[in-house]
């Protein structure tokens, strides 16, 4: 039998990560679970957010879901640290981000397909007045490990690195800027990881029947790093002259998701632009609720929902939040491990109930967060997961 290994994390991470194992269970598939390690209650206990000893288990089994973490800013976090570890020079590291590094998870997938009948949906005027609800079928590949979210910055750079700059004639206009009023985060890309990225976008596009790919970055402005990706994007589209490449630029691109996002098929771009345009995409299909993911590696693989821990809802019980994220990102697991038909299952099912309407929880309906929501019509995350199983 097949081990996955669990990680919820923290927050409403802990409430749709069991039930989308409830979920998977009454599907049929069959699995042990092991439970890991990871989040806030780990850095403030131990000074790691991130144990070895998950890590460990990943390596072991290679297949994880995991739910979501806290992240709090650097003095924040230190703030909490327990006493006996305060001013012992443990940093905080989000550990998704880590677990990204660690196990070079480099291809980020991130479907934003729509649910017919999800009140969420994106809706345009028409000409004539009326409104349009079109269908949206994006897939975004995001680098994962690199560009500005490699962590490769600083506060008061240290004269080696204030010196490497100054080679750069464009420093100029910083020349009278001393050290210590100075941040900077780089932007670092390398041709392997963007030839991954780009080709693992091309693939998926062939394997699923989408007829075009889309690099979306800012070669105009970022004239290396984007330049070095818009290249690579231009030469591996040589092998696949079924699939059109087009080309966006980021802030155009954010403009026009609302015009005609039901013309793109597959969206890649680097680690930063890809959550931007992953998040607005996301918005077109019902938001954080409905987002889900993969971040594959050679070897390892970890599924989440994209949203957060949502620590506004984390005390409520029973949770309201909306755990389809979650689920969907489980059918993504089932789906790169072979399970189709279990995946197609579970999918087919989400879809009814969205469809029928009659089940939904807050976000579904529109409403403001609160205990209040289920006075108002709204279903329990338990509810909501009821209702997927009794469609299957
Ligand atoms: P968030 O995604 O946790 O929540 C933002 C808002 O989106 C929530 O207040 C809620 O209104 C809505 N929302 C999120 N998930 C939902 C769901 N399943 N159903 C219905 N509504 C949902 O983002 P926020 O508030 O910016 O961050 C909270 C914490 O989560 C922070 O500590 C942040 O660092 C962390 N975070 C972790 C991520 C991860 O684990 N991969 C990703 C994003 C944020
Ligand atoms: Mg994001």
């Amino acid at each position: 039998m097949r081990t996955i290994v669990a990680l919820p994390g923290d927050g409403i991470g802990k409430v749709v990560l069991p039930e989308s194992i409830r979920l998977l269970e009454a599907a049929g598939f069959k699995a042990n679970y092991v439970w890991g390690d990871i989040g806030w209650d780990f850095w403030c206990k131990e000074g790691n957010a991130l144990p070895q000893r998950t890590i460990d288990l990943l390596s072991q089994h290679k297949i994880a879901l995991f739910g979501a973490i806290t992240s709090k800013p650097k003095d924040a976090a230190e703030k909490e640290l327990s006493a006996s570890l305060q001013g012992k020079g443990y940093v905080y590291f989000s550990p998704i981000v880590s677990l990204r590094q660690k196990f070079n998870l480099d291809i980020c997938i991130r479907p934003c397909i729509s649910f017919k009948g999800n009140p969420l949906n994106f809706i345009r005027r028409s000409a004539n007045g009326g409104f349009e609800e079109p269908m949206v079928n994006t897939v975004i590949f995001r680098q994962n490990t690199e560009g500005l979210y490699a962590g490769v910055e600083w506060t008061n750079p240290p004269k080696v690195v204030r010196d490497a700059f100054e080679t750069n004639p464009k420093m100029k206009t910083f020349a009278h800027v001393p050290s210590e009023e100075m941040a900077i985060s780089t932007r670092i890309v390398t041709k392997k990881a963007s030839e991954r990225i780009i080709r693992a976008a091309f693939e998926y596009a062939k394997k699923f029947g989408y007829t075009n790919v889309t690099l979306c970055e800012k070669p105009n402005v970022l004239r290396e790093t984007s330049g070095m990706m818009f290249k690579m994007a231009k030469e591996i589209a040589k092998e696949y002259p079924k699939i059109s490449l087009w080309d966006t630029n980021i802030d155009a691109q954010m403009m026009w998701l609302t015009k005609n996002p039901e013309e793109y098929g597959v969206i890649v771009a680097e680690n930063m632009f890809g959550d931007i345009i992953s998040d607005g995409f996301a918005g077109l299909i019902g938001g954080l609720g409905f987002a889900c993911s993969a971040n594959l590696g050679d070897e390892v693989a970890v599924f989440e929902p994209t949203h957060g821990s949502a620590p506004k809802y984390e005390k409520l019980n029973p949770s309201i939040v909306n755990p389809i994220a979650m689920f969907m990102s489980a059918v993504m697991m089932l789906e790169h491990i072979g399970e189709k038909e279990i995946a197609s299952k579970i999918k087919n099912a989400i879809a009814k109930v969205i469809e029928e309407g009659k089940v939904r929880t807050y976000d579904m309906m529109k409403l403001k967060g609160g205990a209040d929501v289920f006075q108002l019509g709204a279903v329990s995350t338990q509810q909501l997961t009821d209702a997927v199983i009794s469609k299957l």
